[in-house]
């Protein structure tokens, strides 16, 4: 299989890149005595996981169905997170998590009679101070429902729990200022943290950055687990599979309106949901500053401001040209939706060897089922 006879538009995760992501992530665990669950609801394509399990201690996710396939597909330590849980949810996940983390005192005092004897108990505690670059995805953001404030914190509960977890970092590259929060939460919640057994401090720390300083983040959290006495967990998802996949669309019309629009067979709507949520325009492989030759990368959706973004070119673009659109794994294949009828790019993964595997492909009967199975009649 050659990428230029695969159908457009598609995923290629590369197993080289990913394998690199993964070696960072191996030597901030020899550092530091962390373990590092992997962050379902960031990469969940469980095609490759075989490639990643040697690497990480297990899985973290955000709702039942994760949970399932954590422990079915990946594997090691099944840790078990719902902002809201149902009891259902509960009595599903109970059996097959190894920890259950609840959100609130209220879920925690309603639903631990369940777990008790089945999983260890944990429960998230809000931190007050953060590291994200925008509102919407700021754990620590006004009126915040993810954990439990400080000042909220019913100091019995600790007599009966294993663990916390604190989440308070979006994509944070600067190692200096993780520590600032890791010294704010040791200074805040010590006291309680020094009866756990286990704290995890979520995701969003950027350790396989180029450049990120892994030895001196291992020595910090080292330190923090040494002076509470816990096992610390950290839950990567965007750090592991970060620049490891690129989503390949092909140019499929070229129009001008003031601007040149290069339309292609894809859309953040449905296919790159987070560049639109957040306003984060993607980077094309084949793009050059220094081009004289500007466009719009535009979607084939019917939203008018879906655009992946502008980008300069050295020659025209042509249609049926191929464009690679980089770092397109975290947040995307998860959020994969059939807006507007599109066809679902595929997934592909490029072996060390060269070789290009499929994991998977989609087809208008997964469309049609989505929507309905059965008519009234
Ligand atoms: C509780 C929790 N853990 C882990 C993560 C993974 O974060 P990231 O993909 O930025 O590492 C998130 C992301 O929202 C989260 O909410």
């Amino acid at each position: 299989m050659q990428a230029k006879d695969l159908k457009t538009p598609y995923f290629m995760i590369n197993e080289e890149k990913l394998i690199a992501n993964l070696e960072k992530a191996k030597q901030l665990k020899e550092i530091s005595g962390v373990k590092l669950v992997l962050a379902l609801k960031c990469f969940s394509t469980w095609g490759v996981f075989d490639l990643i399990k040697p690497y990480l201690d297990g899985t973290t996710s955000s709702g039942p169905y994760e949970v399932k396939l954590g422990h079915e597909t990946f594997g090691g330590e099944t840790h078990a997170y719902s902002v809201g849980y149902s009891e259902d949810d509960v009595k599903e996940v109970a059996d097959i998590c190894d920890k259950m983390i609840f959100n609130s005192q209220s879920q925690l005092a309603a639903y631990r009679h369940l777990v008790e004897e089945k999983a260890s108990i944990g429960l998230r505690l809000n931190p007050g101070v953060s590291y994200a670059g925008q509102d919407l995805a700021n754990p620590a953001r006004q009126y915040s429902r993810l954990g439990v404030q400080y000042d909220h914190i019913k100091p019995e509960v600790f007599e009966s729990l294993d663990g916390v977890m604190f989440h308070m970092n979006c994509e944070n590259k600067d190692v200096d200022a993780f520590i600032r929060l890791l010294e704010a939460i040791s200074n805040q919640f010590g006291e309680y943290l020094d009866k756990l057994d286990w704290v995890s401090l979520g995701g969003g720390v950027f350790f396989t950055w180029p450049g990120y300083d892994i030895e001196k983040l291992g020595a910090a959290l080292k330190a923090f687990s040494q002076k509470h006495k816990v096992q610390l967990y950290l839950e990567p998802g965007e750090a592991i599979i970060t620049k490891t996949t690129d989503l390949v669309v092909t140019v499929v019309d070229i129009v001008e309106n003031e601007k040149k629009t290069a339309i292609v067979d894809s859309a953040t709507e449905a296919h790159r949901l987070d560049t639109l949520i957040y306003n984060e325009p993607a980077s094309i492989e084949q793009a050059s500053d220094s081009g004289e030759h500007e466009y719009v990368i535009g979607s084939c959706s019917c939203l008018a401001g879906d655009q992946f973004c502008v980008a300069n070119f050295e020659q025209p673009l042509k249609i049926g040209q191929r464009l690679n659109i980089m770092d397109s794994a975290g947040y995307t294949m998860v959020k994969l939706n059939w807006f507007n009828g599109l066809k679902m790019p595929s997934i592909y993964c490029q072996r060390a060897t060269g070789n290009i595997e499929l994991l998977n492909e989609f087809a208008y009967e997964d469309f049609k089922r989505s929507l309905s199975q059965w008519s009234v009649s």
